[in-house]
């Protein structure tokens, strides 16, 4: 005889109406948001100022930030875990950088001709990163389309690895296999290469060869089809675009050798990892260097703004004219002066260990409501990033990934809005990030909405 619990709503059903009612306080919350995407679809496209603002139920219009919170237009006030999707390890406001631009604004904004803080900063990442020579651009998409044009000039070559679901900006060579759908992937040992968007040119996408990531393996097997023919690599050394998956141990290091022996060059994409795991990136923390190192978010304070820096053959090159490295907004003084006091006031040690506190306070929490409530779901937290992913196993690479319900991320992202912390909207594939300025409190309203989170999810 059926049961009356065997004849409810299957749990998968009770997620969704979770959902709805979480989507209906939210909405209730952001009338002036409402009003203002009604507005601003006649003059902005789609209503936006870049696709992926494109959220569920409705962006969020910010009026602004104050030190670890954010603001919107309703007056809602946000502790600010969002970040700008990792830029803002400095939070909102940061006396250090707002200073430090506001002298610079006075003195100009744009030169197109070196400043002091150029050498400042360049040396001071040198040191952070171990490698010697630098170039600054004015994002992370331009960061790491100068590291696969330069590795392909160096070597005179025109395939590249890239790792399946990573994202490395919006340039054609690295706009494929970022979130391909489970039908398109191909074999685990041979993905297919996928073109992430319209507009990229299939002869382009053939020049791109993919990889899942941790798979060592794969990569010796393509260097061994195409022997000569691999410019080099570009990876994220800890993957931040599906979550956060980490490097399993000697994967990076053997990377380096197998694409070196082949004449090969490895480019690491820090974009999102660089300041935000420690302070000379996931380079120094995990101790493998690559021919290149890409930067951005994080390392601006909030402003525009990227970097590259490689080995002295390989900018060497860029210095003799081999490739020419180029921009008009390149070393911008703003975004350096930004930089500089970063670099000397906000990414340092005891910043850098208060966030540690903030991290594993997080972690423990979380992983204690996880198991109170029988959530199936695993706490990943590194540096000032951190997730949480709802999988049984540990992910490892990005078909782990896939089969991950986003649900539970959307569910967990409203929880968290609705309870005033502001997290990224793409939930599955994004993380927190504990600015310098974020303190107990913050932290403990976050933990107290995960709480909340999982007694009702995991009563389902
Ligand atoms: C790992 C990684 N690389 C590159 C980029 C591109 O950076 P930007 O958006 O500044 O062009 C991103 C952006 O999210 C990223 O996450």
């Amino acid at each position: 005889m059926a049961t009356a619990a065997s004849v409810g709503p299957a749990p998968s059903e009770l997620l969704d109406r979770v959902v709805e009612e979480q989507e209906r306080i939210f909405t209730r919350r952001q009338p002036g948001s409402a009003a203002r995407a009604a507005r601003a679809r006649r003059s902005l496209a789609g209503g936006v100022t870049s696709s992926w603002q494109i959220t569920r139920p409705q962006a969020v219009w910010l009026s602004h930030g104050r030190g670890s919170k954010v603001y919107d237009v309703d007056g809602n006030e946000y502790v600010d875990l969002h970040g700008g999707y990792g830029a803002g390890l400095a939070g909102h406001a940061h006396p250090a950088v707002v200073e430090a631009v506001r002298e610079q604004v006075g003195r100009g904004t744009h030169f197109a001709q070196p400043t002091d803080d150029a050498i400042a900063v360049s040396e001071e990442l040198a040191r952070r990163f171990r490698l010697p020579l630098w170039r600054f651009t004015n994002s992370g998409t331009e960061a790491t389309m100068d590291a696969v044009h330069l590795m392909r000039a160096y070597t005179g070559r025109d395939l590249i690895i890239k790792v399946e679901g990573c994202y490395h900006g919006h340039h054609d060579s690295v706009q494929v296999s970022v979130a391909p759908d489970a039908d398109e992937v191909g074999p685990r040992s041979r993905p297919h290469a996928v073109a992430s968007s319209t507009g990229i040119p299939e002869a382009i996408r053939a020049l791109t060869l993919v990889v899942g990531f941790n798979d060592l393996g794969a990569v010796s097997a393509l260097l061994a089809e195409h022997p000569g023919r691999v410019a080099g690599m570009i990876v994220e050394p800890i993957m931040m675009n599906a979550g956060i998956i980490p490097p399993t141990p000697g994967y990076l290091a053997g990377l380096r050798e197998v694409l070196h022996a082949d004449g090969a060059l490895l480019a690491f994409d820090e974009v999102k990892t660089g300041l935000t795991v420690g302070p000379g990136g996931a380079t120094a923390a995990l101790g493998v260097v690559p021919d290149l190192v890409c930067l951005a978010k994080s390392v601006g304070g909030g402003l525009c703004c990227g970097a590259v820096g490689g080995t002295a053959e390989l900018m060497g090159f860029v210095a003799d004219g081999g490739y020419e490295m180029v921009g008009t907004f390149n070393g911008n003084p703003l975004t350096l002066a930004a930089m500089r006091a970063v670099l000397e006031h906000v990414a340092v040690p005891e910043a850098y260990e208060r966030i540690a506190t903030h991290r594993r306070t997080v972690a423990d929490r979380v992983r204690e409501a996880i198991e109170d409530h029988g959530l199936v779901a695993r706490v990943v937290a590194v540096g000032a990033k951190g997730c949480v992913t709802f999988s049984a196993a540990p992910v490892t690479d990005y078909r782990d990934f896939l089969a991950v319900d986003d649900r539970y991320n959307h569910a967990h992202w409203l929880f968290q809005h609705n309870g005033g912390v502001f997290l990224p909207p793409w939930g599955k594939t994004e993380q927190w990030l504990i600015s310098v300025q974020h303190d107990e409190e913050d932290i403990a309203r976050f933990t107290a909405n995960f709480e909340r989170f999982a007694r009702c999810v995991g009563d389902l």
